[in-house]
């Protein structure tokens, strides 16, 4: 395989050094979360669509794992499951090798579309999920306040979404999620309605984050940029029906860098998965049609999984 210039381009299979012991290192860890044998059929009147089809895969702690896949392939509706906002028709989850279902504190979400307490200021936002915790207002303020800190947003405690740009409220998004202490953080396209620089920043923000906390994430994205830049291993679907296709072992170092997108190891991978995708026939690869959901925070941070 070459890059558009015809230079050769490495095999996407092979992990350099750091990379594979990484990656030995990660798969000696406990699963968090697994996804057991999870199909998804949906029936509208003569429609049966089948949106999943035997998904089995397992997210290591501390494990970053970006789900790829044409429009239509299943993303949301698996990520959904996982969050406990959509039922499974076969098939479980599981949270520590324990069966879970319906919403649960121990798994936060961050969605694509901006879902921040409109009426509550920046600080309350994000107290919101200590306080269902159970922790009393003035704790919750003080955590609330570490975690303002840790995004670098402390000096907007007070301010309300309204003013805070798109980034700045999926900034507090991502605190809000975090600050409830779940121990997988779930998210869905949360940087896509950011512009480009925007975008990138908020990839670097969050991986910074992540190398700080125990927590693991999955992170589905239709830009296959970021999905290597920002994951471990990528999950590749195909649509009708919705099946793991490939999974795939970023070759990058980290901590990651802007300038490895560059590196034929990136170019040989996403060279490797726009052909993939290709294969699939689908004309396009964007995610246009998310279905509209009202606050869900609501119902993930009160139902408590036991
Ligand atoms: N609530 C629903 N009712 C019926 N069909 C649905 C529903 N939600 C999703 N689907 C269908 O399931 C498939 C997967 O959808 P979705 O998970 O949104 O894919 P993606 O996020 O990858 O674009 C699509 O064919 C979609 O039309
Ligand atoms: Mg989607």
């Amino acid at each position: 395989m070459s890059d558009h210039t015809g230079q050769a381009l490495p095999d996407y299979r092979i992990l350099p050094a750091d990379v594979a012991a990484r990656m030995a290192q990660i798969k000696q860890r406990d699963y968090v979360l697994e996804v057991d044998h999870v199909s998804k059929v949906f029936t509208q009147k003569r429609n049966r669509t089948v949106a999943l089809d035997d998904i089995e895969f397992g997210v290591h702690r501390r494990e970053l794992v970006c789900v790829v896949g044409p429009s239509g392939c299943g993303k949301s509706t698996l990520i959904r499951i996982l969050a406990g906002l959509e039922d499974a028709s076969s098939g479980r989850i599981l949270m520590d090798g324990k069966p879970v279902s319906g919403p649960g504190s121990d798994r936060g979400m961050v969605f694509q579309k901006y879902t921040l307490f409109p009426w509550l200021d920046v600080c309350r936002n994000v107290m919101f999920g200590i306080e269902m915790g159970g922790v009393d207002r003035l704790e919750a303020q003080r955590q609330a306040m570490q975690w303002l800190q840790m995004i670098g947003l402390e000096q907007f405690a007070t301010a309300y979404p309204h003013q805070l740009s798109g980034g700045m409220q999926q900034r507090v998004a991502i605190a809000r999620a975090l600050a409830a202490s779940p121990r997988v953080l779930l998210m869905d396209e949360s940087f896509s309605a950011l512009d480009a620089q925007t975008r990138t920043k908020m990839q670097n923000y969050l991986m910074e984050i992540w190398r700080k906390i125990d927590i693991t994430i999955v992170f589905i994205t239709h830009d296959l940029d970021e999905a290597i830049y920002l994951a471990d291993r990528i999950l590749v679907l195909k649509p009708h029906p919705g099946r793991i296709e490939e999974v795939i072992e970023v070759p990058l170092s980290r901590p990651r860098r802007a300038e490895q997108m560059t590196s034929a190891e990136f170019l040989a991978t996403k060279a490797h998965l726009e052909g993939l995708i290709r294969s699939f026939g689908t004309q396009d690869h964007v995610d246009d049609e998310d279905v509209e959901i009202d606050l869900p925070l609501l119902t993930l941070v009160t139902d408590k999984v036991e």
